[in-house]
Protein backbone atom coordinates (compact mmCIF):
# COMPACT_ATOMS: atom_id res chain seq x y z
CA UNK A 1 0.00 0.00 0.00
CA UNK A 2 1.48 3.34 -0.79
CA UNK A 3 2.01 5.29 2.24
CA UNK A 4 2.63 8.84 0.65
CA UNK A 5 0.08 11.37 1.37
CA UNK A 6 -1.39 12.75 -1.74
CA UNK A 7 -1.13 16.54 -2.26
CA UNK A 8 -4.05 18.79 -3.01
CA UNK A 9 -4.85 22.15 -4.36
CA UNK A 10 -6.57 23.66 -1.02
CA UNK A 11 -6.49 27.47 -2.70
CA UNK A 12 -6.06 29.42 -5.34
CA UNK A 13 -5.06 33.27 -5.97
CA UNK A 14 -4.39 35.30 -9.26
CA UNK A 15 -4.15 39.16 -10.39
CA UNK A 16 -3.77 41.05 -13.00
CA UNK A 17 -3.02 44.51 -13.39
CA UNK A 18 -5.59 46.77 -14.05
CA UNK A 19 -4.20 48.65 -17.04
CA UNK A 20 -5.49 47.16 -20.37
CA UNK A 21 -3.94 47.27 -23.73
CA UNK A 22 -6.73 46.62 -26.14
CA UNK A 23 -6.26 45.53 -30.02
CA UNK A 24 -6.98 48.95 -31.28
CA UNK A 25 -4.08 50.41 -29.06
CA UNK A 26 -1.98 48.29 -31.00
CA UNK A 27 -3.27 49.00 -34.17
CA UNK A 28 -1.60 52.45 -33.48
CA UNK A 29 1.42 51.20 -32.37
CA UNK A 30 2.37 48.45 -35.24
CA UNK A 31 1.60 47.59 -38.65
CA UNK A 32 -1.60 45.46 -37.28
CA UNK A 33 -5.55 45.11 -37.19
CA UNK A 34 -7.91 43.95 -34.57
CA UNK A 35 -9.43 41.94 -37.17
CA UNK A 36 -6.02 40.23 -37.94
CA UNK A 37 -5.01 39.70 -34.39
CA UNK A 38 -8.52 38.21 -33.01
CA UNK A 39 -8.72 35.73 -36.14
CA UNK A 40 -4.74 34.36 -35.80
CA UNK A 41 -4.86 33.88 -32.11
CA UNK A 42 -8.42 34.69 -30.08
CA UNK A 43 -6.98 37.65 -28.25
CA UNK A 44 -9.11 40.51 -27.49
CA UNK A 45 -6.92 42.55 -25.34
CA UNK A 46 -3.87 42.38 -22.52
CA UNK A 47 -3.31 43.48 -18.95
CA UNK A 48 -0.20 45.86 -18.79
CA UNK A 49 1.84 46.73 -15.04
CA UNK A 50 2.53 50.09 -14.58
CA UNK A 51 5.72 51.55 -14.37
CA UNK A 52 7.17 51.69 -10.89
CA UNK A 53 6.24 48.23 -10.22
CA UNK A 54 6.90 44.37 -10.89
CA UNK A 55 7.07 41.36 -10.59
CA UNK A 56 7.13 40.54 -7.10
CA UNK A 57 4.31 42.82 -6.65
CA UNK A 58 1.77 41.02 -8.75
CA UNK A 59 2.77 37.48 -7.27
CA UNK A 60 2.29 38.81 -3.69
CA UNK A 61 -1.02 39.90 -4.31
CA UNK A 62 -1.55 36.35 -6.13
CA UNK A 63 -0.09 35.04 -2.95
CA UNK A 64 -2.26 36.80 -0.67
CA UNK A 65 -5.40 36.00 -2.47
CA UNK A 66 -4.15 31.81 -2.43
CA UNK A 67 -3.87 32.07 1.36
CA UNK A 68 -6.87 33.61 2.03
CA UNK A 69 -8.73 31.17 0.12
CA UNK A 70 -6.89 27.96 1.99
CA UNK A 71 -7.46 29.75 5.04
CA UNK A 72 -3.68 29.89 5.76
CA UNK A 73 -1.30 32.14 6.85
CA UNK A 74 2.32 33.13 5.22
CA UNK A 75 3.79 31.64 8.34
CA UNK A 76 2.20 28.83 7.83
CA UNK A 77 3.94 28.25 4.70
CA UNK A 78 6.99 25.45 4.26
CA UNK A 79 8.14 26.28 0.66
CA UNK A 80 7.67 28.77 -2.14
CA UNK A 81 8.16 27.87 -5.69
CA UNK A 82 7.81 30.93 -8.35
CA UNK A 83 7.85 30.02 -11.72
CA UNK A 84 8.64 33.31 -13.87
CA UNK A 85 11.44 33.98 -17.25
CA UNK A 86 10.48 38.14 -15.89
CA UNK A 87 12.31 38.28 -12.55
CA UNK A 88 12.60 40.96 -10.58
CA UNK A 89 16.28 40.62 -10.90
CA UNK A 90 18.99 38.29 -12.08
CA UNK A 91 19.29 37.56 -8.22
CA UNK A 92 18.17 36.66 -5.42
CA UNK A 93 14.99 35.16 -6.89
CA UNK A 94 11.45 36.52 -7.62
CA UNK A 95 10.10 34.18 -4.91
CA UNK A 96 12.77 35.24 -2.08
CA UNK A 97 11.77 38.67 -2.74
CA UNK A 98 8.15 36.96 -2.95
CA UNK A 99 9.21 35.61 0.55
CA UNK A 100 9.71 39.13 2.32
CA UNK A 101 7.01 40.74 1.27
CA UNK A 102 4.13 38.47 2.15
CA UNK A 103 6.39 37.35 5.42
CA UNK A 104 6.92 34.04 4.94
CA UNK A 105 9.77 33.53 7.48
CA UNK A 106 9.10 29.38 7.70
CA UNK A 107 9.57 28.89 4.12
CA UNK A 108 12.20 27.59 1.67
CA UNK A 109 12.49 29.51 -2.06
CA UNK A 110 13.42 29.05 -5.37
CA UNK A 111 12.36 29.93 -8.84
CA UNK A 112 11.76 27.56 -11.62
CA UNK A 113 12.81 28.76 -14.94
CA UNK A 114 10.88 26.37 -17.33
CA UNK A 115 9.18 29.85 -19.26
CA UNK A 116 5.16 28.88 -19.81
CA UNK A 117 5.44 25.35 -17.90
CA UNK A 118 6.79 26.95 -15.30
CA UNK A 119 3.76 26.23 -12.74
CA UNK A 120 2.89 22.80 -13.74
CA UNK A 121 6.87 22.07 -13.40
CA UNK A 122 6.41 23.59 -9.98
CA UNK A 123 3.09 21.61 -9.20
CA UNK A 124 4.90 18.64 -10.11
CA UNK A 125 7.94 19.42 -7.61
CA UNK A 126 5.25 20.28 -4.82
CA UNK A 127 3.30 17.11 -5.32
CA UNK A 128 6.61 15.02 -4.64
CA UNK A 129 7.75 17.77 -1.76
CA UNK A 130 4.37 16.66 -0.11
CA UNK A 131 4.76 13.33 -0.77
CA UNK A 132 8.04 12.73 0.98
CA UNK A 133 6.13 13.60 3.84
CA UNK A 134 8.58 16.51 4.62
CA UNK A 135 6.61 19.45 3.62
CA UNK A 136 2.83 20.34 4.51
CA UNK A 137 1.95 23.63 2.89
CA UNK A 138 3.53 24.70 -0.53
CA UNK A 139 2.68 27.63 -2.50
CA UNK A 140 3.29 27.55 -6.24
CA UNK A 141 3.25 30.76 -8.01
CA UNK A 142 3.29 31.44 -11.86
CA UNK A 143 4.14 35.22 -12.64
CA UNK A 144 5.22 37.19 -15.16
CA UNK A 145 5.55 41.11 -16.28
CA UNK A 146 5.85 39.96 -20.32
CA UNK A 147 5.32 43.64 -21.33
CA UNK A 148 8.98 44.87 -20.22
CA UNK A 149 10.34 41.80 -22.35
CA UNK A 150 8.38 42.55 -25.32
CA UNK A 151 9.89 43.70 -28.12
CA UNK A 152 6.90 46.86 -29.04
CA UNK A 153 7.96 47.38 -32.52
CA UNK A 154 8.07 43.70 -33.62
CA UNK A 155 4.75 43.01 -34.96
CA UNK A 156 4.82 39.30 -34.94
CA UNK A 157 5.29 39.25 -30.99
CA UNK A 158 3.88 42.36 -28.99
CA UNK A 159 0.09 41.12 -29.73
CA UNK A 160 0.70 38.10 -28.01
CA UNK A 161 1.43 38.67 -24.27
CA UNK A 162 -0.11 40.30 -21.69
CA UNK A 163 1.22 40.14 -17.47
CA UNK A 164 -0.64 38.33 -14.77
CA UNK A 165 0.43 36.41 -11.69
CA UNK A 166 -1.57 33.09 -9.74
CA UNK A 167 -1.17 30.80 -7.04
CA UNK A 168 -2.11 27.84 -5.42
CA UNK A 169 -1.72 26.45 -2.01
CA UNK A 170 -0.78 22.73 -2.03
CA UNK A 171 -1.11 20.11 1.16
CA UNK A 172 -1.37 17.55 1.89
CA UNK A 173 -5.12 15.40 0.43
CA UNK A 174 -7.87 14.54 2.97
CA UNK A 175 -8.82 11.53 0.71
CA UNK A 176 -9.91 10.77 -3.00
CA UNK A 177 -9.34 14.28 -4.21
CA UNK A 178 -5.82 16.09 -4.89
CA UNK A 179 -2.95 15.51 -7.82
CA UNK A 180 -3.52 11.94 -9.57
CA UNK A 181 -0.65 12.37 -12.16
CA UNK A 182 2.01 14.99 -12.91
CA UNK A 183 4.14 14.70 -15.98
CA UNK A 184 6.97 16.77 -16.90
CA UNK A 185 9.19 16.92 -20.74
CA UNK A 186 11.81 18.75 -22.32
CA UNK A 187 13.77 19.42 -25.60
CA UNK A 188 16.56 22.00 -25.13
CA UNK A 189 17.41 21.71 -28.80
CA UNK A 190 14.58 23.75 -29.93
CA UNK A 191 15.72 26.57 -27.48
CA UNK A 192 16.36 28.48 -30.04
CA UNK A 193 12.47 29.19 -31.83
CA UNK A 194 11.17 31.05 -28.49
CA UNK A 195 14.31 32.67 -26.90
CA UNK A 196 15.47 35.87 -24.83
CA UNK A 197 18.91 36.42 -25.76
CA UNK A 198 19.62 39.57 -24.09
CA UNK A 199 21.29 39.95 -20.63
CA UNK A 200 22.53 36.46 -19.50
CA UNK A 201 26.48 35.75 -19.43
CA UNK A 202 26.29 34.81 -23.37
CA UNK A 203 25.16 38.36 -24.11
CA UNK A 204 25.42 40.73 -21.06
CA UNK A 205 23.26 44.16 -21.31
CA UNK A 206 25.57 46.30 -23.52
CA UNK A 207 24.94 49.33 -25.95
CA UNK A 208 25.43 47.30 -28.32
CA UNK A 209 22.87 44.07 -27.42
CA UNK A 210 20.58 47.25 -26.74
CA UNK A 211 20.70 48.75 -30.07
CA UNK A 212 20.75 45.29 -31.30
CA UNK A 213 17.23 44.97 -29.18
CA UNK A 214 18.65 41.62 -27.85
CA UNK A 215 16.51 42.09 -24.48
CA UNK A 216 13.15 41.40 -26.03
CA UNK A 217 11.37 37.97 -26.97
CA UNK A 218 12.21 36.09 -30.45
CA UNK A 219 9.94 33.76 -31.32
CA UNK A 220 9.80 31.56 -34.97
CA UNK A 221 5.50 31.51 -34.35
CA UNK A 222 4.85 28.97 -37.07
CA UNK A 223 7.18 26.42 -35.99
CA UNK A 224 6.49 26.75 -32.26
CA UNK A 225 2.85 26.64 -32.60
CA UNK A 226 3.40 22.92 -34.20
CA UNK A 227 5.07 22.30 -31.46
CA UNK A 228 3.03 23.93 -28.63
CA UNK A 229 -0.05 21.38 -30.63
CA UNK A 230 1.97 18.07 -30.58
CA UNK A 231 3.66 18.70 -27.16
CA UNK A 232 0.66 19.47 -25.08
CA UNK A 233 -1.18 16.48 -26.80
CA UNK A 234 1.71 14.04 -25.33
CA UNK A 235 1.34 15.74 -21.97
CA UNK A 236 -2.13 15.33 -21.92
CA UNK A 237 -1.90 11.69 -23.26
CA UNK A 238 0.74 10.26 -20.78
CA UNK A 239 -1.07 12.78 -17.44
CA UNK A 240 -4.01 10.35 -18.42
CA UNK A 241 -2.42 7.39 -19.18
CA UNK A 242 -0.06 7.50 -16.05
CA UNK A 243 -3.63 8.10 -13.55
CA UNK A 244 -5.38 5.37 -15.67
CA UNK A 245 -8.14 7.82 -16.75
CA UNK A 246 -9.97 8.21 -20.38
CA UNK A 247 -10.42 11.70 -21.31
CA UNK A 248 -13.93 11.51 -21.82
CA UNK A 249 -13.73 11.62 -17.50
CA UNK A 250 -12.42 15.13 -18.21
CA UNK A 251 -14.63 18.00 -16.52
CA UNK A 252 -12.44 21.05 -17.42
CA UNK A 253 -9.31 21.18 -19.56
CA UNK A 254 -7.24 23.85 -18.76
CA UNK A 255 -4.38 24.43 -21.42
CA UNK A 256 -1.50 27.44 -21.97
CA UNK A 257 -3.40 29.93 -22.87
CA UNK A 258 -1.07 31.24 -26.31
CA UNK A 259 -3.60 30.81 -29.01
CA UNK A 260 -7.13 29.53 -29.53
CA UNK A 261 -6.47 27.75 -32.49
CA UNK A 262 -3.62 25.48 -30.42
CA UNK A 263 -6.40 25.57 -27.90
CA UNK A 264 -9.00 24.16 -30.17
CA UNK A 265 -6.36 22.00 -31.82
CA UNK A 266 -5.70 20.20 -28.79
CA UNK A 267 -9.35 19.78 -27.66
CA UNK A 268 -10.04 18.34 -30.67
CA UNK A 269 -7.24 15.71 -30.42
CA UNK A 270 -8.49 14.83 -26.91
CA UNK A 271 -11.90 14.70 -28.55
CA UNK A 272 -13.37 17.15 -25.87
CA UNK A 273 -15.99 19.53 -26.70
CA UNK A 274 -15.67 23.20 -25.82
CA UNK A 275 -17.73 23.18 -22.87
CA UNK A 276 -15.27 20.73 -21.43
CA UNK A 277 -12.09 23.61 -22.02
CA UNK A 278 -11.39 26.65 -20.46
CA UNK A 279 -10.23 29.71 -22.22
CA UNK A 280 -9.49 33.27 -21.45
CA UNK A 281 -6.97 34.15 -23.04
CA UNK A 282 -9.41 36.77 -25.08
CA UNK A 283 -8.60 38.97 -21.98
CA UNK A 284 -5.46 38.12 -20.88
CA UNK A 285 -3.05 37.16 -24.07
CA UNK A 286 -0.36 35.20 -22.90
CA UNK A 287 0.73 35.06 -19.62
CA UNK A 288 3.69 32.22 -19.58
CA UNK A 289 4.37 30.42 -16.29
CA UNK A 290 0.58 32.63 -15.14
CA UNK A 291 -1.50 31.19 -17.34
CA UNK A 292 -2.33 28.04 -15.69
CA UNK A 293 -2.92 29.33 -12.24
CA UNK A 294 -4.93 32.18 -13.32
CA UNK A 295 -6.95 30.37 -15.56
CA UNK A 296 -7.78 28.00 -12.61
CA UNK A 297 -8.76 30.43 -10.36
CA UNK A 298 -10.85 32.36 -12.52
CA UNK A 299 -12.37 28.80 -13.55
CA UNK A 300 -13.00 27.94 -9.86
CA UNK A 301 -14.35 31.77 -9.07
CA UNK A 302 -16.56 31.27 -12.40
CA UNK A 303 -17.97 27.82 -10.84
CA UNK A 304 -16.47 26.07 -13.94
CA UNK A 305 -14.77 24.61 -11.64
CA UNK A 306 -15.78 22.97 -8.99
CA UNK A 307 -15.12 20.60 -5.85
CA UNK A 308 -14.91 16.70 -7.42
CA UNK A 309 -14.64 17.91 -10.95
CA UNK A 310 -11.41 16.10 -12.68
CA UNK A 311 -9.40 18.66 -14.33
CA UNK A 312 -7.21 18.68 -16.94
CA UNK A 313 -3.91 20.75 -16.90
CA UNK A 314 -1.53 21.10 -19.60
CA UNK A 315 1.25 23.52 -20.69
CA UNK A 316 4.12 24.48 -23.42
CA UNK A 317 6.83 27.01 -23.70
CA UNK A 318 10.39 27.94 -24.32
CA UNK A 319 12.92 25.72 -23.53
CA UNK A 320 10.74 23.69 -25.27
CA UNK A 321 9.32 22.66 -21.58
CA UNK A 322 5.65 20.49 -21.75
CA UNK A 323 3.80 19.50 -18.74
CA UNK A 324 0.73 18.55 -17.67
CA UNK A 325 -1.05 18.00 -14.09
CA UNK A 326 -4.64 15.68 -13.66
CA UNK A 327 -6.25 17.39 -10.74
CA UNK A 328 -9.55 15.83 -8.56
CA UNK A 329 -10.66 19.11 -7.42
O1 LIG B 1 3.94 30.70 -24.97
C1 LIG B 1 4.81 29.94 -25.74
C2 LIG B 1 4.12 29.33 -26.85
N1 LIG B 1 3.85 30.27 -27.90
C3 LIG B 1 3.02 29.90 -28.82
O2 LIG B 1 2.46 28.86 -28.72
C4 LIG B 1 2.84 30.80 -30.04
C5 LIG B 1 2.66 29.94 -31.24
N2 LIG B 1 2.50 30.65 -32.48
C6 LIG B 1 1.37 31.35 -32.81
O3 LIG B 1 0.47 31.48 -32.02
C7 LIG B 1 1.25 31.87 -34.20
O4 LIG B 1 2.28 31.33 -35.00
C8 LIG B 1 1.31 33.44 -34.28
C9 LIG B 1 0.03 34.01 -33.72
C10 LIG B 1 2.50 33.94 -33.54
C11 LIG B 1 1.39 33.85 -35.74
O5 LIG B 1 0.31 33.33 -36.48
P1 LIG B 1 0.59 32.60 -37.87
O6 LIG B 1 -0.72 32.22 -38.40
O7 LIG B 1 1.56 31.50 -37.59
O8 LIG B 1 1.19 33.76 -38.74
P2 LIG B 1 2.59 33.80 -39.49
O9 LIG B 1 3.69 34.01 -38.53
O10 LIG B 1 2.67 32.62 -40.43
O11 LIG B 1 2.38 35.08 -40.37
C12 LIG B 1 1.39 35.17 -41.38
C13 LIG B 1 1.38 36.57 -41.92
C14 LIG B 1 2.78 37.09 -42.28
O12 LIG B 1 2.65 37.91 -43.43
P3 LIG B 1 3.01 37.35 -44.89
O13 LIG B 1 4.46 36.94 -44.81
O14 LIG B 1 2.09 36.21 -45.12
O15 LIG B 1 2.77 38.53 -45.77
C15 LIG B 1 3.15 37.94 -41.11
O16 LIG B 1 4.06 38.96 -41.45
O17 LIG B 1 0.87 37.46 -40.93
C16 LIG B 1 1.80 38.53 -40.75
N3 LIG B 1 1.72 38.98 -39.37
C17 LIG B 1 0.87 39.91 -38.95
N4 LIG B 1 -0.04 40.65 -39.59
C18 LIG B 1 -0.76 41.53 -38.89
C19 LIG B 1 2.43 38.52 -38.30
N5 LIG B 1 2.05 39.18 -37.20
C20 LIG B 1 1.09 40.05 -37.57
C21 LIG B 1 0.31 40.98 -36.88
N6 LIG B 1 -0.60 41.70 -37.56
N7 LIG B 1 0.43 41.18 -35.55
Amino acid sequence: MNQNPRSMIIGTGSAAPEKVLTNHDLEKMVDTSDQWIRERTGIERRHILEEGKTNSDLAKLAAERALKSAELKASDLDCIILGTITPDLSFPSTSAIVQAKIKAFNAAVFDISAACSGFLYGLTLADSMIASGLYKNILVIGSEVLSRMTDWEDRATCVLFGDAAGAAVIAASDGERGVLSTYMKSDGRLGNLLHCPGGGVSHPASHETVDQRLHYIKMEGNKVFKHAVRTMVDAAVHGLDLAGVRSDKIDLLITHQANKRIIDAVAQRLELPDEKVFINLYEYGNTSAATIPLAMDEALRKGRLNKGDLCLMVAFGGGFTWASALVRM
